[in-house]
């Protein structure tokens, strides 16, 4: 099989996770915190790391991983229907794994699919459990429908945090420079506790978290991938500091004085990491 056949499909895989991980962490937040909160948020973090395997794989074999989300199953009214979705959500995957195994015929690839197959396997038999645990457990949608100045602020963070996930994450897997990759997916990280906390907060304080994301910088090259990610930075600690100031909630405001200092301190890492490269050119 040409290589580009098989880069299409580790997309598609790598699309599907990515709608998984969309699909497990809104359940996550929007059930508020508690045991079963937790155990989906973790398995949304074994989703992470498949979609890092096939990232790496899809590099590897000279393609561009994409950043389209795959189908997310957003239906249901009740805590237990969403579960049945997720338990269907790994149906899909399932199907889709065993149907690329079949097809792609390198060994390595074949092995890493397997992999994740049975992790796969292993969530849906999870979510099936969680269906009766949550009739038996009573647990709710505990979204609200409040809009106001502060769920106005905590949207626009979520958004930014997204859209940031996504570029740094594929900065790193673009970038060939170790300490660039390595300084890039650590940032993603932040920004994914980042989206956690105003996620939390929104949905504690009576909102409802969508988590869409805005343009997103696929520069390939180094000092243009930390162009952007300096201005992202830049802008965006100003917009937090700024937000900061505005809000009387003192809880809020630490909050997001907190993700500021982050911000700023992303800022001077990709600075440094710019001005290094410079110097070594
Ligand atoms: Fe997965
Ligand atoms: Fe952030
Ligand atoms: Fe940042």
């Amino acid at each position: 099989m040409d290589k580009e056949k098989v880069i299409a499909l580790l997309n598609e895989d790598l699309e599907g996770e990515h709608g998984a991980i969309v699909q497990y962490l809104i359940h996550a937040y929007s059930m508020g915190e508690g045991e079963l909160a937790c155990e989906i948020e973790a398995i949304a973090r074994e989703e992470m790391r498949h979609f890092d395997w096939l990232a790496e794989a899809i590099v590897d074999l000279g393609g561009k991983p994409s950043l389209k989300r795959g189908k997310m199953r957003m239906e249901g009214k009740t805590v237990s229907e969403w579960m049945g979705q997720d338990v269907l959500l790994e149906e899909d995957a399932i199907a889709m794994y065993k149907e690329h195994i079949k097809t792609i015929d390198e060994p390595g690839i074949k092995r890493v699919l397997q992999r994740i197959l049975s992790d796969e396997e292993s969530h849906r038999d999870d979510f099936r459990h969680f269906v009766d645990k949550v009739k038996r457990e009573g647990l709710k949608d505990i979204r609200g429908d409040r809009k106001d100045k502060v769920t106005k602020v905590l949207d626009w963070g979520i958004e930014h945090e997204y859209t940031v996930i996504l570029q740094y994450l594929f900065h790193s897997y673009m970038a060939r420079n170790k300490e660039i990759k390595k300084q890039m997916e650590d940032q993603a990280i932040n920004e994914m506790q980042h989206l956690g906390w105003l996620a939390e907060e929104l949905v504690g304080g009576g909102g409802s978290p969508r988590i869409e994301h805005t343009k997103i910088d696929q520069s390939t090259k180094p000092a243009a991938m930390l162009r952007a990610d300096i201005e992202i930075e830049k802008k965006v600690a100003a917009e937090y500091d700024r937000a900061a100031k505005d809000i009387a909630d003192e809880k809020l405001k630490k909050l997001l004085l907190r993700i500021r200092d982050h911000e700023v301190y992303h800022t001077d890492v990709f600075t440094d990491l710019l001005k290094k490269m410079k110097r070594q050119s």
